[in-house]
């Protein structure tokens, strides 16, 4: 609202009283004063028509056939005595006679009405009110017709439309500012709650992210509830840090003083062969707190993602990426005595983000690697379902016994694999992805009950 000098609400609700009183209390005056005007019209056309009577009764024909008027004066006095108006009047004879009284005094020509008809006119620079009367006065064989026209100045009338008019606007300037007032208390009042809440906000810890509790009014509920909503994803993302933060300072501390020693016997070493044994050694952990780091990193990004749903995310071809990401460890897997394999064929769409989607793969071809031990086979499948998409990786290694399977899907649980150079993180990384996309992980026997198939599905991408 750029019309108003000031976004506070208590002005904002002011300016919007005071402009509605205006102009409702300007089209209030204008019919008071109509109203007005017409009732001090009515109250004294009364008086004037009475004395127009009064003075028509006392015309008579003469003996020759003139008119004749005695005017009772005091026809005129009921006039003058309600204010300093001045009484003029006149009476005219048939058509175009002047009979009495003041001959510049305007009158209404000729009108068939019995009744006193009325005018407003100027008379000595004056404005007067004129009132006509026709008569006829009967000489028993004929009647001759007249007219009586009494005018009276207007001082009374517009005085007491004045008064009128004034007691009006009194009225509506004391109700305008009686409003006023209320709303200022009532915006007082009804800010209260506001000021408590920026208190209580303002009392708080900065660690304190708990949601708001206070009672506020409904239009402010929304305003709370997405400060709530923000605080929850703000603790997530703190959390997600607190947790990176001591878990990479507790997880990095063993290769790190790994790469210390080798570094000290590297130092230390009299031939090249030591020296070269204790580099490669160094190497291995750096290569470790390498993947630590990763993990870890991988983690708290999807920590800080939370569930941001999938509204923004397109279908993909999880076969391609698939494809791709076994090609890639097929060399790696070969060292270690694995023979890795691909199994799908055409693409599967998926509604996912492809860099995630890849940690997801990696994770589980990975773990078949280190785990299903040498001589073991792995496949990596994926195919479409009747409603969604599936992705495997199966083993023929030892697997994981059925009762161990929940607890291996937390972080940092880990079987009796100390010496690879994980962690925990892989599976619980691996669900979470899943979730992100809709999808779910289950850990199952391997075929031939042998081994571990580790199933992630994914619900068909929406179509649009
Ligand atoms: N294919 C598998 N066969 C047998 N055991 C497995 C297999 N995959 C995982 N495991 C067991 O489950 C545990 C948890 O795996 P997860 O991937 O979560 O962690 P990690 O591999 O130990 O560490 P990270 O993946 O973070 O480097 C592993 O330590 C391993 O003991
Ligand atoms: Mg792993």
């Amino acid at each position: 609202m750029t019309l108003l000098p000031s976004s506070s609400l208590r002005r904002q609700l002011l300016f919007w009283l005071l402009v509605s009183t205006a102009v409702i209390g300007a089209l209030a005056l204008v019919d008071t004063y109509r109203e007005a005007v017409k009732t001090a019209n009515l109250v004294s056309d009364r008086v004037l028509a009475g004395s127009a009577l009064a003075i028509a009764e006392r015309v008579v024909v003469a003996e020759n056939g003139s008119l004749e008027v005695d005017i009772p004066y005091v026809a005129l006095e009921m006039l003058t005595s309600a204010a300093q108006d001045r009484v003029f009047y006149r009476v005219d004879g048939p058509p175009g006679k002047f009979i009495t009284g003041y001959k510049g005094l305007p009158t209404i020509a000729q009108t068939d009405s019995q009744l006193a008809v009325f005018d407003n006119a100027t008379f000595r620079g004056e404005r007067i009110r004129i009132a006509v009367l026709q008569r006829s006065a009967s000489t028993g064989i004929n009647s001759v017709p007249f007219a009586v026209t009494v005018a009276e100045t207007t001082i009374a009338r517009r005085q007491l439309t004045q008064a009128i008019l004034l007691r009006s606007a009194l009225r509506l300037a004391l109700m305008i500012a009686g409003a006023a007032t209320i709303v200022w208390i009532a915006v007082t009042l009804s800010l209260r709650p506001l000021y408590r809440l920026g208190d209580a906000i303002a009392e708080r810890n900065p660690d304190d992210l708990h949601p708001i509790e206070q009672i506020v009014p409904a239009e402010v509920q929304g305003l709370v509830e997405t400060v709530n909503s923000f605080m929850v994803r703000l603790q997530s993302a703190l959390d997600a840090l607190r947790n990176f933060s001591g878990n990479a300072s507790h997880q990095l501390r063993t290769p790190l003083a790994i790469i210390r020693t080798q570094l000290a016997l590297a130092g230390r070493a009299t031939t090249l062969a030591e020296a070269q044994d204790a580099a490669r050694k160094g190497d291995i952990a750096v290569a470790h707190a390498e993947r630590i780091l990763a993990q870890l990193l991988l983690m708290a990004k999807l920590d800080a993602a939370g569930s941001k749903g999938r509204q923004a995310l397109s279908p993909i071809d999880i076969t391609a990426i698939s494809q791709e990401i076994t090609a890639d460890r097929v060399p790696a897997a070969s060292a270690a005595g694995i023979d890795l394999g691909f199994d799908g064929s055409g693409p599967v769409l998926v509604q996912a983000e492809p860099l995630l989607f890849g940690e997801l793969v990696r994770n589980l071809v990975e773990n078949a690697i280190l785990y299903a031990g040498a001589g073991a086979e792995v496949t990596v499948r994926t195919r479409s379902t009747g409603d969604g998409a599936l992705l495997e990786v199966e083993d023929d290694g030892p697997g994981i016994p059925k009762e161990r399977r929940e607890l291996v899907r937390q972080r940092f649980a880990r079987e009796h694999h100390r010496d690879a150079p994980g962690m925990g993180l892989g599976l619980p990384i691996v669900e979470e992805i899943a979730q992100l996309f809709g999808g779910t992980l289950s850990l199952k026997d391997g075929a031939g009950s042998n081994g571990l198939l580790v199933e992630v599905s994914f619900p068909a991408p929406a179509t649009s």
